[in-house]
């Protein structure tokens, strides 16, 4: 089987590669393939992949309030290149999004069913991705996940370490709640969706759920750290992108093929370890 998976170098990507290196796999690489250019399209037929795993996207939460037209056309138009390729190549799509697609009012875990009301630029920009692939590729999954962290690039869980290891104090919100995900257990969980024929919308996420200040807490005292982590508000933190206050995806449909990822306190010790065998340059 030949898989494309985009953003091969994110952090997602990295891990796909690694748990995936048993198929044949085409990497699909920034600027040789960008999704802003039609050349993307070209890219993917010449390719001729069974299935096209659509990892890359614009990914700055913040940046994405300066620059909507950018997320925009990352996200939405460049998904619907990628969407009209694999419908071309009669290629299974599944495309990563987001659990910023929701507006965080509810207080029960959102189910696939649930109506999508984003909050920021790039939680429309994830959703109209959804809907344009959806509509483009007959054969389309649409997996959303949350609070990604994985060994190659920046994530919270390096920041916190780092930061924890320079200052005595940090302040970190705790009245949004969502679950932390492993991209080596989502690359493991989309591996073992390859054996399914699950089309439509799927949620996948760490299990269980916390605030940002419980993770970092937590992230804090897996690594042994001796800074103090003070709880503050949304309001305290000054973000330009709105953020829902609770993001928490129940992963039912997974759940029910028989996929289920590790609790997120299990993945993150582990994490942890893993992080330490890493290049210190990879670390920060
Ligand atoms: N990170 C999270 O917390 C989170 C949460 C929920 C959902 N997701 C979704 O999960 C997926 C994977 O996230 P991630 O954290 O692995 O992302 P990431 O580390 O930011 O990687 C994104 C990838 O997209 C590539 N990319 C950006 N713009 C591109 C363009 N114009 N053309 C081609 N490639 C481009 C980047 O290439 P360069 O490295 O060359 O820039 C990078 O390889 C994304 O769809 C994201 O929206 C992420």
């Amino acid at each position: 089987m030949r898989i494309l998976i985009t953003g091969a170098d994110g952090q997602l990507g990295c891990e796909l590669q690694r748990v995936l290196s048993g198929y044949d796999l085409v990497l699909g690489l920034w600027p040789d393939f960008d999704l802003l250019k039609a050349e993307a399209e070209r890219v993917i037929l010449e390719a001729k992949p069974d299935v096209v795993i659509h990892a890359a996207a614009y990914t700055d939460v913040e940046k994405a309030e300066q620059e909507p037209d950018m997320a925009m056309a990352v996200n939405a138009e460049g998904t619907e290149r990628v969407a009209r390729a694999a419908a071309k190549s009669g290629a299974r799509l599944i495309v990563l999004s987001t659990d910023y697609v929701f507006d965080g009012r509810k207080r029960l875990p959102y189910e696939e069913t649930d109506f999508p009301n984003p909050l920021n630029a790039y939680g429309r920009s994830k959703l109209e991705g959804e809907r344009r692939a959806l509509a483009r590729c007959p054969n389309t999954l649409i997996v959303r996940t949350s609070w990604l962290y994985g060994l190659h690039g920046k994530n919270f869980v390096k920041t916190i370490m780092r930061l924890a290891g320079e200052q005595p104090e940090l302040r970190v919100v705790a009245d949004q709640r969502g679950a932390p995900t492993h991209a080596g257990d989502l690359a493991s969980a989309l591996a073992e969706v390859l054996g399914t024929d699950l089309c439509g919308v799927v949620h996948a996420t760490g299990s269980g759920d916390c605030t940002w200040y419980e993770f970092a807490c937590t992230i804090v005292s897996l690594a042994g750290l001796s800074a103090t982590v003070h709880p503050i508000t949304t309001e305290e933190a000054h973000r330009a992108a709105s953020r829902p206050p609770y993001t928490v995806l129940a992963n039912r449909v997974l759940a029910k093929a028989g996929i289920t990822l590790p609790h997120w306190k299990d993945a993150l010790a582990r994490f942890v370890s893993e992080v330490r065998t890493v290049a210190p340059a990879e670390r920060a």
